[in-house]
């Protein structure tokens, strides 16, 4: 059986505000492509909500990566997609396919039952307050700096990438 690290990359306020109406709740285009970088050619494991909320931006499941979808719809499929019933069965499956590491898409209610198994965090931390209705668990046990922060500016948004592991 592999043991794949398991990560996540994330974009979060300074309170940890994550999404809105199923939505990100800033546009930060040299994110997203950190988020693809990161993850490209590697398991990508998304709730339901937030893989929607992917092909609403860009229509179809992300492309390079092999993409499960969590949800309890037994009838839910899509294109070229696993699906799984439940996170353990995500990660069985992601584990079969993926030797280096598993990384978990999101959102709120993935993230919270997947962090104590999460080894890795690649965090960019926004800075600033955001009117959001979901947010990220607490992160306080990562305490060990992998890449130290970078400092960054775009599209009007200051955030810092960070790297941390438990
Ligand atoms: N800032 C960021 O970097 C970032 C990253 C990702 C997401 N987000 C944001 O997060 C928000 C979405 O998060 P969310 O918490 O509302 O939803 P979510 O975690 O993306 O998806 C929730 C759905 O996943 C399925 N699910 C969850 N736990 C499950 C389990 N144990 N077993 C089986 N299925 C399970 C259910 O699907 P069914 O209802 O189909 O059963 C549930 O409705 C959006 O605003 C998005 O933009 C932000």
């Amino acid at each position: 059986m592999n043991n794949p690290k398991i990560s996540i990359v994330v974009a979060v306020g300074e309170n940890r505000e994550i999404g809105k109406e199923n939505d990100l709740i800033w546009d930060i285009p040299e994110d997203r492509k950190r988020f693809r970088d990161i993850t490209r050619g590697h398991v990508v494991i998304w709730g339901r909500k937030t893989f929607e909320s992917v092909l609403g931006y860009i229509g179809k499941a992300p492309p390079g990566r092999t993409n499960i979808i969590v949800t309890r719809d037994k009838n839910y499929k899509y294109e070229e997609c696993i699906v799984a019933h439940s996170l353990e069965e995500a990660l069985r499956v992601a584990r079969e396919k993926e030797s280096e590491e598993i990384f978990i898409g999101g959102g709120g209610q993935i993230y919270k039952t997947v962090i104590p198994q999460v080894d890795r965090l690649y965090l960019t931390i926004v800075h600033g307050k955001f009117d959001s209705d979901t947010f990220f668990p607490d992160y306080l046990g990562f305490k060990n700096v992998i890449e130290p922060e970078e400092e960054h500016e775009s599209n009007g948004y200051k955030y810092t990438w960070v790297t941390l592991e438990k």
